[in-house]
């Protein structure tokens, strides 16, 4: 495979762009097209596909914020409009939000693990994806993630769980980087710094 400077520079400054700072427009249908392509071109221990995906765009996100926002309000009685309009809200301004469920198959070799692990690798590939054909993204997770009722109207089945939530659009502003970890303190060398 020949040298990439320009993969490589991207890969070095890459970032993501927070949900609030995505607008119209999002992908149309042929590039969410290549955008779902690319993402789930990952690692799969024994071809197995442990992961599906839910679009969420256009009308949906309204609908999809006003039963997330029913949910919540129930889970906590009392609770003032102000936080029940921010889970209306949640699908929004991005025009295009991708779930990304761990949908695990037994296996006699490939543990659950390593499934979830392959779920997590199409999120992040979602990223790369949107972010090649020129949009800005973000991976989040938030309550509806973790909280059973929210996650299966939001799409997972049985034995099912979302490993996230990629939001898409046109990044409405630039960021600046974010501190990353120094490699002397993450990476050691086998034999060398250790007993
Ligand atoms: C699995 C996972 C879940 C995340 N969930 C949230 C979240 O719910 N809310 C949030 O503000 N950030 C969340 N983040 C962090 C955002 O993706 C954040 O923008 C990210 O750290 C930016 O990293 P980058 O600039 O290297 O792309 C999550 C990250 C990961 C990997």
């Amino acid at each position: 495979m020949p040298a990439n400077p320009a993969l490589r520079d991207y890969l070095l400054t890459r970032r993501s762009v927070g949900i609030a700072f995505l607008k119209e427009p999002g992908p149309n249908a042929s590039e969410l097209e290549q955008i779902l392509t690319i993402g789930t071109r990952v690692p799969d221990h024994g071809k197995i596909t442990p992961w599906r995906l839910i679009v969420i765009e256009g009308e949906a996100r309204v609908q999809a914020g006003e039963r997330l926002a029913g949910i919540f309000a129930r889970n906590n009685p009392g609770i003032d409009e102000a936080s029940i309009e921010i889970e209306r809200q949640r699908f929004l301004p991005a025009p295009l939000t991708i779930g990304v469920i761990s949908s695990p198959k037994p296996h006699p070799k490939v543990p659950e693990f390593e499934q979830l692990l392959s779920a997590g690798n199409v999120a992040f590939n979602l990223l790369h994806a949107a972010f090649a054909l020129g949009f800005g993204a973000s991976w989040v997770t938030r309550w509806y993630t973790f909280d059973a009722e929210a996650a299966a109207m939001l799409g997972v089945g049985a034995g099912e769980r979302f490993v996230g939530f990629v939001h898409i659009g046109t990044p409405t502003t630039t960021l600046e980087d974010r501190p990353r970890p120094a490699l002397s303190e993450i990476v050691s060398h086998w034999g060398l710094d250790q007993q």
